[in-house]
């Protein structure tokens, strides 16, 4: 995901916004005094994402784009669509079977890949999408309806996971980071979680606590892991729902690949001792900021994927982690260059697509804090889109 300013100043809700904040700071407000008090960080950013009707993303704003919220490599190019295409076409000729892809936005991928899969003449039996935002839902089913009939008629939306095992491709493009995560800080050698408590004026406050037994355990054997100490006041986030999505995911994937992008880093790295705040970050009408406390309902809220956790979840749940690299490396695999150089013959155009392909790839902008992992079942061979880079060592 990318905005394009990186400020804390942000503008004002409209009426309509501040209604809708409002309602849903009055339900996390009454959440709250039900706890005693105090909430964890996880609940809030449940609530504050997913609460039915009123949740940021179960509600009705823009979101992605460029009139929403921020944008995310699909939007930003069907480049990385069409990249991310090929390397589905190379793993169907393996496998068969079909695709589903997880939380798919506007729709804008799914239709992308549809139709440049249709254009290597390669079908996948279904495309399925499982999506847990009503409104995305929509959006995505009007995008999808634009498609030549046999395209679309392959689409279908899922409400849950199919109870048996499928056969070819899961797409996740950051969905992993909208998992909501646990915020801790170290005092004086200890573990301190950090949570949401009310100000005497029910506005929120951050709020530190004893850390829950789960947490302080996940806290203490991630610690042995890394290479160094963490200084004293050193505050991070930690993904407890990431091990069940995907230990839940690759269940589901009988014979395949389930192909995850994100931003985000190995363990050693995420969790480096100059990194002293975190990787939570807001957008908020394509600002950037660091108060998830502001705007609630209105403006999303994410954090970084430790990518350690991912491979360590799959690797427990008989997956095998078959590509780890940067979404440049990734795309320049797959061809990003000659799609970008084939696109049109239109000047102004070519000048188009490659600010996009820059956008995508160079290091200050997508190309090195995006990253992908492909986790496979039953296939040995290596994977074109991986062919350039291997930091699977990193992890
Ligand atoms: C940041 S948006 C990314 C959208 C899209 N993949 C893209 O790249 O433009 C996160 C998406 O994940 C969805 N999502 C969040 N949690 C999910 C879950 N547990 N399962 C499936 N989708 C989820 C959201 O509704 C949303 O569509």
């Amino acid at each position: 995901m990318t905005a394009s300013h990186e400020l804390s100043i942000l503008p004002p809700l409209t009426p309509e916004e501040a209604a809708h904040s409002a309602a849903l700071a009055a339900l996390i407000r009454s959440r709250i005094a039900d706890a005693g008090g105090w909430i964890d960080f996880e609940t809030f950013m449940d609530l504050a994402l997913y609460a039915p009707g009123l949740g940021y993303y179960s509600a009705g704003s823009v979101k992605l784009g460029p009139g929403g919220d921020f944008v995310t490599a699909p939007e930003v190019s069907d480049l990385f669509s069409r990249c991310v295409a090929r390397q589905c076409a190379e793993l169907l000729a393996r496998t068969g079977g079909e695709i589903l892809e997880f939380g798919a936005g506007t729709g804008r991928m799914a239709a992308v890949i549809l139709d440049e899969l249709a254009s290597l003449d390669v079908f996948p039996e279904r495309y399925s999408i499982l999506e847990v935002s009503a409104d995305l839902r929509a959006r995505q089913e009007e995008r999808i309806a634009q498609l030549p009939r046999h395209l679309r008629e392959r689409v279908r939306w899922l409400d849950r996971l199919p109870d048996a095992p499928i056969t070819g491709l899961m797409l996740a493009n950051e969905v992993l980071d909208a998992l909501p995560v646990r915020r801790f800080v170290l005092r004086d050698g200890g573990i301190r979680e950090l949570g949401v408590a009310l100000a005497e004026d029910g506005s929120f406050v951050e709020r530190e606590s004893d850390a829950s037994e789960t947490l302080r355990a996940e806290c203490e054997s991630l610690f042995t892991q890394l290479p160094e100490p963490l200084p004293d006041g050193y505050r991070s986030e930690l993904c407890l729902r990431t091990g069940p999505w995907v230990a839940t995911v690759a269940e589901r994937l009988g014979h395949g690949a389930l192909l995850l992008f994100d931003y985000g880093l190995p363990r050693a790295h995420y969790y480096h001792p100059q990194r002293t705040t975190g990787t939570l970050r807001c957008h908020f009408r394509q600002r950037v900021h660091d108060d998830p406390l502001a705007n609630v309902g209105v403006q999303d809220i994410t954090a970084w994927v430790d990518f350690t956790r991912v491979a360590e979840a799959a690797l427990e749940s008989g997956l095998d982690v078959a590509g780890f690299a940067t979404q440049a490396a990734f795309l320049l695999a797959t061809g990003i260059d000659t799609l970008a150089a084939a696109r049109s013959t239109d000047l102004r155009e070519q000048v188009k697509v490659a600010g996009e392909a820059r956008r995508l790839l160079l290091p200050g902008e997508m190309g090195e804090a995006f990253k992908v992992m492909a986790l496979v079942r039953g296939l040995d061979e290596p994977l074109g889109g991986f062919a350039l880079q291997d930091l699977r060592d990193s992890l």
